[in-house]
């Protein structure tokens, strides 16, 4: 088989290319949507694969700022990613993700991010797991809080176009505080957070805003959709929690009070929640809500000098990290990491690693000596990951606070979108994964 992989010169070559993963959700593809797609995908950053003459695979990277300790930083942001079943297990993912890397490393971003549809894919491009998630449930009746509290801020519900000026400027400062979250741009809040088409819904109504303020000032905010229902007289609800964020506690504290007291609803979801998140500390019986764990947000460091020097770091212990990075070789050596600021160096290593662990340990998420249990990097001098530890600690477990959603209909390119920064599956309709039979290189 002969492959070509470049990027997509028009609207037509960009429809083929997202494709590749729409078609396997039923997508239909329509150009007004494509068209909003591109937008926000341009089309140098959506690589296509040809093989004579026919699109069989795409992947595209958003440009996006991620926030990492004390900064943010630029990162391409897989999405779309899709091989066609005809031509699947033949190298085309490899070649694809090949010219992606090489392609963002070129534009000197020196981070890669991705949420996968499968902890099976990406580790073997040198992505490592930097975060876990998950997806709450509470019950109605299991909606007490731990300590009694006076609510601090008015609630007032507010229509789309006030959320859209009021909104991103308190989510932007929110943002910033915590590792794991992306920027969004004003087109991003416009068709991905503001827009509310019927067949993103998955059988729920419209979104709500809810703004939280106080002293006049915005302090939160929450957006959800009621999914009613009705069975042997008494309604079985879902109020779905799309997000819902405060720049303090007490504001935290009162949207998820107000969101878990709404009437008429049986059972509160959310999902993408870090397991540190405040509201299993808020509730009186966290075992009453049901929560599963998974994989968050995956990290590739494309460029380890300028990733580790671009962060920022509670001590000063020097380190002298041996890397291993198959995928991107020109990653592989001994940098020392001192003073804030990471640089090639002779000097004996003490922590050898591959790639992937530097990633997963990259926004604080995952420790050093947790990676070392699971066998992702070799202690090569006494008490180095006791100094590695002491000079990143302190940083918030990083995860995306908020929720997302995949309409049923548009799930092929949403769902492959969704790659990135919360928009993921709807956990409650998707079912349990695909056991993969392939092997994890990693
Ligand atoms: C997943 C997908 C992109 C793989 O494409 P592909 O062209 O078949 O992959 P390649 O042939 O390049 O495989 C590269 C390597 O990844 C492995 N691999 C491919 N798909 C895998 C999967 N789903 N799980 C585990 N390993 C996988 C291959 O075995 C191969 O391993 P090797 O390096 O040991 O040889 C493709 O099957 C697809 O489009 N699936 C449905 C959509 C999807 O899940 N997209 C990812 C969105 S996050």
């Amino acid at each position: 088989m002969t492959l070509e992989v470049r990027p997509v010169e028009e609207l037509s070559e960009f429809t083929d290319g997202v494709l590749a993963i729409g078609q396997y959700f039923g997508m239909v593809a329509n150009e007004e949507r494509m068209q909003r797609f591109a937008d926000q995908l341009p089309f140098e950053r959506m690589h296509g694969a040809w093989s004579d003459g026919t699109v069989v695979g795409g992947a595209g990277a958003f440009e996006f700022n991620l926030t990492v300790p004390g900064g943010d930083l630029r990162t391409a942001g897989a999405t779309v990613v899709g091989v066609l079943p005809t031509h699947r297990r033949r190298g085309v993912l490899r070649a694809l993700m090949r010219a992606q890397l090489d392609d963002a490393h070129e534009r000197g971003e020196p981070l890669a991010a991705l949420w996968a549809s499968e902890e099976t894919i990406y580790g073997r491009f040198g992505y490592g797991l930097a975060s876990f998630c998950g997806e709450v449930s509470v019950p109605h009746e299991h909606n007490s809080f731990a300590q009694p509290f006076e609510p601090q801020g008015t609630l007032r519900l507010i229509e789309s176009d006030e959320a859209l000026e009021a909104i991103p400027p308190v989510f932007e400062r929110i943002r910033l505080d915590w590792p794991g979250m992306f920027s969004r741009s004003r087109l991003w809040w416009e068709n991905r957070e503001i827009a509310d088409p019927e067949e993103r819904r998955d059988g729920a109504g419209p979104k709500r805003w809810v703004a939280l303020e106080r002293d006049g000032s915005l302090e939160g905010y929450a957006v959800y959709r009621h999914k009613p229902g009705f069975e042997a007289g008494t309604t079985n609800a879902e109020l779905r929690v799309l997000e819902a964020l405060g720049t303090t506690p007490e504001a935290l504290r009162d949207l998820w009070a107000y969101l878990l007291a709404i009437d008429w609803i049986a059972t509160v979801k959310s999902s993408l929640l870090p397991p540190d998140h405040a509201l299993f500390m808020l509730l009186a019986t966290p075992r009453r809500a049901r929560y599963r764990m998974g994989d968050g947000l995956w990290v590739r460091l494309l460029d380890v000098g300028a990733a580790l020097s671009g962060r920022s770091y509670q001590g000063d212990d020097p380190i002298v990290f041996d890397v291993s990075d198959d995928f991107c070789p020109w990653n592989e050596g001994r940098w020392k990491l001192e003073g804030g600021r990471a640089e090639r160096s002779k000097e004996e290593p003490d922590l050898r690693l591959p790639v992937q662990s530097l990633g997963s340990a990259f926004l604080g998420g995952v420790s050093f000596a947790a990676l070392r249990r699971a066998g992702r990097l070799a202690e090569l001098k006494e008490g180095a990951i006791a100094r590695a530890t002491r000079s990143s600690a302190g940083t918030a477990i990083p995860g995306a606070p908020r929720s997302s959603e995949v309409p049923i209909r548009v799930r092929p390119a949403t769902q492959a979108m969704m790659t990135l920064i919360g928009f993921r599956f709807d956990p409650w309709r998707r079912g349990r994964r695909r056991q993969s039979r392939h092997r994890r290189r990693m």
